[in-house]
């Protein structure tokens, strides 16, 4: 019944076009490695584990930022858009990381932050010196408030973080100026003007940079939020939004392509969170980005209709295009997989925070965990069939929950801090790695200390504690990119199907013929006809049976 998948053929990212079907693995680089014991992870302490990913079989990781910066949002508020925090490493730490990724075949993404910058960078402070509205606060939007004095935002924008998406400038006396600066985050994060000339050569220049130092990818942050409507109208309901989705994003990203071409093979991956399938497209359109996430698979609760539209809306416009769609089911600031799927009462965000936040309500019983997990493998089983690119966030491979009981003096995330926690916010996602069963930070460094504390009992996902047992989470999402790879799926789906709470598709395998991708998202177990099974996420001892019967929360790849 179990079949021998064939032996892999050369890794997708020595192929042209590499990032078409990459299995990329995301690093939130504050909580992976810290080799100095300081606390933070770092860039040597990625370079130390480039073993542990190059056995994972990814081909290319994605750094969230690591630039000189504050700190106010992980590192989403730039200083200085050259230069590595000395937080993370020297910029020679970074250049020995890069070759060394290169020397084992993995690619590398950074992160690129075009829609504002930190309050420290020099633009800005140099705004600061002038008076609100004149000369340095041409980079950036500054407006006369409304109301007869200017005493009232210029109009009702909201901040993604909650609260105005403005504050209001002193004036020379320090008195309140009538003047206001636009942040759709954290008032540290003040957003560029990207009207100005300026702000585009330098962003040019940004990109240049990163590619001429050998990285081969960027993410973009907040793709869609770059251009404002002129005349800062309040929002009525209809879509583009004066401040998402606007067109005038296009011609920005037509520049940046035209840029990552003078390079060879290098790549641009939006972060546009847009509701709709035929937006996104857009920003794929041949002369445009390489990839933008599908946020749709990623916010999609644990059921086969909802899953089945998440995958099938991107594809059929993609497709249409000639574009890839890519994957997810975790990063940054989202709740872990294992907790959003575990069936347990979820927290409801603030209304006016569209930030991604599905927290759970309370700490998870046994049994959730446990379905949690399994659902977990199963969700990732099931996207690493899909056509198109999927992205690991670090720790989905060891199937770590949502940390809940972080103390609220410890919580970081300005989300937090700005609904005076009414918001949780997405520190839960970001604790640092257990890397050994013991320890009193659990591996993550020689120290006693982590910028987030890890909960008591950590070890038990470590990667030790894991390593051992073939039936981890870890083994089994090595094996399942392993499999991924040696079948060498091409074309687009076949037969996409969900009836009663089952999700179907196939894929063509250039090696092995048609496969079979089985999702059980119902209550009840699922007879399969296909009587060969590639790969599952279950236990094999829940697998049983002639024809081949499929648990709950259970995904097989069998061939059809
Ligand atoms: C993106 C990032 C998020 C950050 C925000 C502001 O959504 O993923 O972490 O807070 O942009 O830069």
């Amino acid at each position: 019944m179990m079949s021998s998948i064939p032996a892999a053929r050369t890794p997708p990212s020595t192929r042209p076009q590499w990032w078409r079907d990459a299995v990329v693995y995301q690093i939130y680089p504050r909580s992976f490695a810290d080799s100095n014991g300081d606390g933070e992870g770092d860039i040597p302490g990625i370079t130390a584990r480039l073993p542990y990913l190059r056995r994972l079989g990814v081909d290319a990781v994605w750094l969230n930022p690591c630039y000189v910066s504050p700190m106010r949002d992980g590192g989403y508020d730039v200083a200085d858009y050259r230069r590595i925090d000395p937080r993370f490493g020297t910029d020679a730490d970074f250049d020995a990381f890069l070759a060394g990724c290169h020397d084992v075949g993995i690619r590398v993404i950074m992160d690129i932050v075009p829609n504002h910058c930190s309050a420290e960078h020099a633009w800005f402070v140099e705004a600061m010196r002038e008076a609100p509205g004149t000369g340095a606060w041409r980079r950036f939007h500054c407006v006369r408030g409304s109301g007869g004095s200017g005493q009232q935002p210029p109009n009702d924008w909201q901040s993604v973080f909650s609260g105005p998406a403005w504050s209001q400038l002193p004036d020379e006396r320090g008195e309140p100026s009538g003047w206001w600066y636009l942040h759709l985050f954290d008032p540290s994060q003040p957003d560029l003007n990207w009207e100005c000339e300026e702000v585009r050569t330098e962003f040019d220049d940004v990109i240049r940079h990163w590619f001429a130092r050998g990285v081969d990818g960027l993410r973009i942050d907040v793709a869609t939020g770059m251009v404002k409507a002129a005349g800062y109208p309040d929002p009525d309901g209809s879509w583009p939004h004066p401040h998402w989705d606007q067109d005038g994003v296009h011609d920005i990203f037509r520049r940046w392509r035209a840029i990552a071409d003078e390079f060879d093979d290098r790549v641009l991956v939006a972060e546009a969170i847009l509701g709709f399938p035929d937006r996104l497209a857009r920003y794929l359109r041949p002369d445009e980005l390489h990839m933008a996430f599908n946020f749709s698979s990623l916010t999609s609760p644990w059921d086969a209709a909802s899953f089945a539209d998440a995958i099938r809306w991107p594809l059929e416009h993609n497709d249409a295009i000639g574009a890839p769609t890519t994957w997810l089911l975790e990063n940054h600031d989202i709740a872990r997989a294992v907790s959003r799927y575990s069936g347990a009462p979820l927290r409801q965000p603030l209304e006016n925070i569209t930030i991604l936040d599905h927290v759970p309500a309370r700490e998870l019983t046994q049994a959730e965990l446990a379905r949690g997990a399994a659902r977990a493998r199963a969700a990732l089983l099931m996207s690493l069939a899909l056509p198109g690119s999927f992205y690991l966030y670090a720790g989905g491979e060891l199937g770590l929950p949502e940390v809940l009981d972080i103390p609220d003096a410890r919580r970081d995330d300005p989300v937090w801090h700005r609904t005076g926690g009414a918001t949780v916010g997405r520190d839960g996602c970001r604790v640092p790695l257990p890397w050994t069963a013991d320890g009193s930070t659990y591996g993550f460094n020689s120290g006693s200390v982590s910028w987030l504390p890890q909960p008591a009992g950590w070890g038990r996902w470590s990667v030790e504690a894991q390593e051992a047992d073939p039936d981890s989470f870890l083994n089994f999402t090595r094996r399942a990119i392993a499999a991924r790879r040696s079948l060498d799926l091409v074309g687009g789906i076949g037969d996409l199907m969900a009836s009663g709470g089952v999700l179907t598709f196939t894929r063509r395998s250039a090696e092995a013929g048609v496969l079979r991708c089985t999702v059980n998202m119902s209550e009840q177990p699922v007879d399969i006809d296909d009587d060969t099974i590639v790969a599952m996420s279950a236990p094999a001892e829940q697998v049983f049976g002639e024809p081949v019967r499929l648990l709950p929360d259970a995904c097989i790849w069998t061939y059809a």
